[in-house]
């Protein structure tokens, strides 16, 4: 019987939706909460969908200072020292391979440094296997839907995680 990696670890998925800031943050202080070292996360969606908002969040769970993580317009990557050292790092203005190899992110997530990449889709294929993907989309002003897939046994402890919590669940 052949078998191959999506065989063997099916993906896991959940969705969560928010009608404020306030409820984005709970969402990401839920995810800062369960992340462990080195777990990498990929956040899609337009513009203005909430990547830093729920980055904040997850930087509170981390016990990160109020305040420190800002959207990184003029750096591609910012380092912080929570409950664990994670980087926040913004492809948007990435223009080469070149650039993200510079980062080293392959080693830092080797050694324990977790990271959390904002328009994830445009680095995918210059980053390792993904623990934890959200698609964040926004169908009116308030409200956002986070739609959450793993792989990896890391992201799906993460899901578990926050479906044992009391977020607005589908
Ligand atoms: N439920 C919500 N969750 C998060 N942000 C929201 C929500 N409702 C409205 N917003 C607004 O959406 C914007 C999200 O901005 P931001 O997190 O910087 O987006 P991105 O990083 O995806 O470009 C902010 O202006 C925020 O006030
Ligand atoms: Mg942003």
């Amino acid at each position: 019987m052949s078998t191959n990696n999506t065989m063997n670890s099916p993906t896991h998925s959940l969705v969560l939706y928010s009608n404020s800031e306030a409820e984005t943050e709970n969402i990401g202080f839920a995810i800062g909460n369960a992340m462990n070292c080195g777990t990498l996360i990929g956040l899609n969606g337009t513009l203005g969908a909430g990547k830093t908002r729920l980055t904040q969040g997850i930087g509170k769970g981390l016990g990160i200072k109020h305040g420190q993580i800002v959207s990184p317009t003029f750096t591609i990557c910012v380092p912080h020292e929570g409950r664990i050292p994670f980087l926040h790092l913004d492809a948007y203005r990435i223009q080469t391979a070149e650039e993200v190899d510079e980062l080293g992110l392959d080693e830092m997530l080797e050694n324990g440094v977790s990271l959390i990449v904002e328009w994830f889709d445009l680095i995918r294929p210059l980053l390792p296997t993904v623990d934890l993907e959200i698609q964040i989309d926004a169908p009116t002003k308030d409200s956002r839907n986070f739609a959450f897939s793993s792989k990896t046994k890391n992201g799906k402890q993460i899901l578990n995680a926050l479906k044992s919590k009391n977020l607005n669940q589908s």
